[in-house]
């Protein structure tokens, strides 16, 4: 029986999107996105295939925290962390703290078929070195200036602006400014085959500290099994104190609907304060996400139409077709 394909995409969650120059570059960049990626899975490309496409392509996108706009740690090194998860393998891929590359997600994605399939710090940077992957510096401008401006103050702040940031709020950025709207990213797809696959990839929270590990490359915050995927963005300890995605898809498996899943989560987390973000997709085509935050940078395709949720209200939101 054939399927038809779902995606949903992010690139992360914050404080409001008030401007409306802000809003619309951020809509065309993940609409842009959406097309390239949803045409892929109308062809027959895989889930896996697909996510792995996306997250790509959000890491070349410097208006995002993930590859290309990584922030920069404490130290003002950037490392990234990034994971694949095949939903009908289930199985769970990929790095942390990995440095010098442009798409940390092809080394989660080459990981899948490795007997170690989740490598850190200097076994990561040994195994980029075995893929023969060339040395690629992903840092910006505007990121190296952020850094040097908070070195100033003597890192005060806690984190860089890794979400998405009002505008108007966003230090030394105009309300035009397309950079001014960012996070962690993410790609949920389901294939005509009726497979899942879940993919995200970040820069971290920035001005961590070194060793600090993010929750992109755990459960917590990318899962996928043959019943449903998802992939969360906003702060790493709060989505790891939530076990946020992981959390939805077992309750999805036990047969709460999708909806129903991330509406109770995002109420747990919104309880226990976290900020956070999240999107999904289940095996019978529902697409969700939901946030605790002001805002989750959120787009899908639910294979007759194009949506998105930069300007939603709710804390979250399902579309069944
Ligand atoms: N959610 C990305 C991070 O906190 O590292």
């Amino acid at each position: 029986m054939t399927v038809t394909p779902k995606l949903i995409i992010h690139g992360g969650a914050g404080s409001s999107l008030q401007g409306k120059g802000g809003v619309a570059i951020v809509r065309d960049a993940l609409y842009a996105i959406v097309d390239e990626v949803y045409a892929l899975l109308e062809s027959g490309a895989s889930a896996k295939d697909a996510a792995i496409r996306g997250c790509q392509l959000l890491e070349s996108h410097s208006l995002f925290n993930a590859g290309v706009g990584s922030v920069l740690q404490s130290d003002g090194q950037i490392r990234m962390s990034a994971a694949l998860m095949d939903g009908t393998k289930q199985s769970l891929s990929g790095v942390i703290n990995v440095t010098r590359v442009e798409h940390p997600i092809e080394m989660a994605a080459k990981l899948q078929d490795e007997r170690d399939r989740i490598l850190s710090d200097e076994g990561a940077a040994n195994y980029a070195r075995e893929l023969a992957l060339p040395v690629f510096n992903p840092i910006t401008d505007k990121r190296l200036n952020e850094w040097l401006e908070d070195r100033k103050e003597d890192f005060k702040r806690t984190m860089a602006n890794v979400v998405a940031e009002a505008p108007v709020e966003a230090a030394g950025s105009k309300p035009e400014d397309p950079e001014a709207g960012r996070g962690t990213i993410g790609v949920v797809a389901l294939d005509s085959t009726g497979a899942i696959a879940a993919g995200t990839s970040t820069g971290g929270k920035g001005f961590e500290r070194i060793g600090r590990v993010s929750d992109s490359a755990m459960p917590a915050g990318n899962y996928a099994t043959s019943a449903a995927g998802i992939s969360c963005t906003g702060i790493g300890e709060d989505i790891i104190d939530e076990c946020f995605a992981a959390r939805v898809v077992v309750r999805v498996t036990d047969g709460m609907s999708l909806a129903d899943a991330m509406e109770k989560s995002i109420a747990e987390s919104t309880a226990n304060g976290r900020d956070l973000g999240a999107i999904a997709i289940d095996a019978t085509g529902s697409i969700s996400w939901g946030k605790t935050s002001e805002v989750v940078l959120a787009a899908y395709h639910d294979g007759t139409t194009k949506g998105d949720s930069l300007e939603a209200e709710k804390a979250s939101m399902s579309v069944t077709v």
